[in-house]
């Protein structure tokens, strides 16, 4: 199979070769020297080995396009000298489309079922809400769960301690979660009374304001690593929950069981796991998790024992 590959890139120079080959590399997980995945890992530092093949092929014949390129070769050629470029590459490669209260469904039952059920039962125990959103792109999911905490907090007349860590691999994603500035359309979903009270409107531009932005804590940090069980600040995980929303789409199999692995790990026992609105998982992991609720895609960690 290599020596297949490595002939064929010699052969070869148009993008629909090149691209199967991207799909025979990263569907069977193979990473001879001069596959396309190890150039751009070693040249440009761009690690694609998690991402589904079509999905790669997509983004590249869309910056072969635009950069007016003859092919992948001359494409990656040019982007080992435009930084400019291999940035744009890095950020198209992780599409961060998002808004406040997407699925408006699951926010609806979370505000109304899990978390004042979790919030009462923290407050008993004087325990601490521990939560991750994996793929938060610029912040519009975590600052939602946010302003439904700080409301239910209202409501219930408690306040519990929260760890609230949002993480990203995007570094742009991230910059524009720091700074927290909205358009029209990312904040369509909000309630008109919360865009008043949780927002500042400057120039048609919606700034979220001081007392949610600190609810969150803003990491880096790849869903893909092999190296670590969860994001550094959250030091050992045991979230309650992890929401991993519209993001494992991107993901090959092999990547997507491992991320799920990962979750399982670094989930409390009985922790719950938010997936996105399509996103079911697999039969495989049925001893893992149980899914609990037939609409939404939550899904809550089995103890091994449960299934012994
Ligand atoms: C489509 S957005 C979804 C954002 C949000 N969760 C939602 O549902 O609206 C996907 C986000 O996942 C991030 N992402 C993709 N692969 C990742 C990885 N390996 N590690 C961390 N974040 C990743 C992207 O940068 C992007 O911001």
């Amino acid at each position: 199979m290599i020596e297949c590959v490595n002939c064929m890139l010699k052969k070869e120079s148009n993008s629909t070769n090149l691209l199967y080959l991207i799909h025979a590399v990263t569907e069977q997980l193979l990473m001879p020297k001069n596959d396309i995945a190890h150039l751009l890992l070693n040249k440009l530092d761009i690690d694609i080995s998690s991402l589904k093949a079509s999905y790669l092929e997509s983004v590249l014949n869309k910056r072969i396009t635009e950069t007016n390129t003859k092919d992948i070769e001359s494409y990656i050629k040019m982007v080992e000298v435009d930084q400019g470029e291999r940035r744009t590459l890095h950020y198209s490669l992780y599409n961060d489309y998002s808004h406040f209260f997407r699925n408006p469904l699951m926010f609806e039952f979370s505000a109304r079922q899990l978390l004042p059920k979790l919030i009462q039962q923290k407050a008993e125990n004087n325990g601490l809400l521990r939560m991750w959103t994996a793929g938060c792109a610029s912040g519009e999911e975590s600052y939602t769960v946010a302003i439904i905490l700080k409301e239910l907090f209202h409501q219930m007349n408690m306040e519990i301690p929260t760890t609230l860590i949002a993480t990203d691999i995007e570094d742009r994603s991230l910059e524009k979660a720091r700074q927290g500035v909205y358009s029209e359309n990312a904040v369509g979903n909000v309630k008109h009374k919360y865009l008043e009270k949780y927002f500042h409107k400057r120039n048609n531009q919606y700034h979220i304001c001081e007392c949610i932005k600190e609810m969150v804590i803003l990491e880096k940090y790849d869903i893909a690593d092999k190296y670590s069980y969860a994001p550094p600040s959250s030091i050992f995980g045991s979230f309650d929950i992890i929401g991993c929303r519209n993001v494992l789409i991107y993901f090959n199999e092999k990547s997507r069981q491992a991320a799920i692995n990962k979750f399982y790990r670094a989930l409390k026992p009985d922790g719950l796991l938010v997936l996105g609105e399509s996103e079911f998982l697999p039969d495989n992991l049925t001893n893992k998790f149980e899914r609990l609720n037939s609409i939404l895609s939550i899904y809550r960690k089995k103890n091994i024992y449960e299934d012994a």
